[in-house]
């Protein structure tokens, strides 16, 4: 039978600290019932200052680990999913692969902006399924933090911070990913970005004083863009395996905004009980949306299960994976 790349282990971790919509009222024009019936947002995590993101990332690994019979010098290959890495280089998979203590790993880092995490997985999954690679660690970490403006209320009210990995080994029962699609539109740059600190508008005292290190997003275009790139991937992919609503048994979407997810859901006729949010606790952490989801809901997950992810970002960069769960939550 044809080898699979399936999913046998998820870890995560978001920071202790809360932000919640009453504390940014205070920071920018904005106020909790308009972040909640726009965004569906009550609150996000905040990592402490001194810390990276590859510290979170290595508690999200340590605790997919402590759920497997492997230790981290088991996994040969980290790909971390990542727009706010360590530094602009090395790669966050290296560090993490140093802090961890994966000796027999290599790694790079992907940056597909808030569809990295899909991104990573199906590259990750091409390492598993040519039998090349037999446990291959898909990060998703964001420390978003960084990246906001606090007096911005374009933005600030949305993003969070944390840290989601998952397991993939080999699959021979028919399990693991099954279908993917990916579609990019690179004149979507002017529309969500960060301005400066890349060979096009290096950092300069100018720009920061002008606050262009931080994150540029005409959201309602985004939107827009947003709505019809995930539910039509999601729909394409659906349509071309055979599968209805019914086949589903979750969606789980990137984390934007509870309204791009519930107009992707329906596009897709699937009801709510059927689709993972976790918004409302973590807002939007960017690569981290995905794996935070399924770390949250994994003790309900079955052996079998169809699950859908989809995902927009930055780029624009959108897409959508079909996969088949592997394991019975615990
Ligand atoms: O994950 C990566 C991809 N990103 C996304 O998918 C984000 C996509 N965009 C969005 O989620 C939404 O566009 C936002 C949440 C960013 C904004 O919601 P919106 O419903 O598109 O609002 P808008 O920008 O069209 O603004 C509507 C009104 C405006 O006031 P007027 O002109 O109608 O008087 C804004 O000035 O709401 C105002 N507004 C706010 N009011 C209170 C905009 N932001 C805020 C705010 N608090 N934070």
């Amino acid at each position: 039978m044809k080898i699979r790349a399936a999913i046998t282990a998820v870890g995560g971790y978001v920071p202790e600290r809360v932000l919640t919509n009453a504390e940014i009222e205070t920071m920018a024009d904005t106020n909790d019932q308009w972040i909640r019936e726009r965004t569906g947002i009550a609150e996000r995590r905040i990592l402490d200052k001194g810390r990276a993101t590859s510290d979170m990332a290595v508690i999200a690994v340590n605790d997919l680990l402590s759920r497997t019979p492997y230790t981290a010098a088991d996994i040969s290959l980290i790909i971390c999913a990542t727009v706010s890495p360590d530094h602009v280089y090395p790669a966050t998979a290296n560090i993490i692969a140093d802090k961890i203590g994966a000796t027999k790993s290599w790694g790079f880092d992907m940056n597909a902006a808030c569809a990295g995490f899909l991104y990573a997985l199906r590259t990750g999954a091409q390492f598993i399924e040519s039998g090349t690679h037999q446990r291959v660690l898909v990060v998703g970490a964001d420390t978003m933090s960084i990246r906001v403006d606090y007096e911005d209320r374009n933005t600030c009210i949305l993003f969070g911070d944390g840290a989601g990995a998952v397991l993939l080994e080999p699959d021979t029962e028919g399990n693991g990913m099954i279908d993917a699609q990916f579609e990019v539109d690179g004149s979507g740059c002017a529309y969500l970005q960060q301005p400066a600190g890349g060979s096009y508008e290096p950092v300069s005292v100018q720009n920061v004083r002008a606050k262009r290190q931080f994150i540029h997003q005409e959201g309602s275009t985004v939107y827009k863009f947003a709505v019809k790139g995930m539910a039509d991937v999601t729909e394409e992919v659906m349509k071309r395996n055979g599968l209805t609503h019914e086949d589903v048994r979750f969606l789980v979407p990137h984390q934007a905004n509870k309204r791009i997810i519930d107009a992707t859901a329906s596009r897709a006729g699937l009801p709510p009980e059927k689709v993972m949010i976790n918004i409302q606790r973590y807002g939007n952490t960017t690569c981290a949306t995905i794996p935070l989801c399924l770390w949250d809901w994994q003790k309900q997950l079955r052996k079998g299960d169809n699950l859908m992810l989809a995902a927009f970002g930055g780029g624009f960069a959108w897409g959508s994976v079909y996969l088949k769960w592997a394991y019975d939550g615990e």
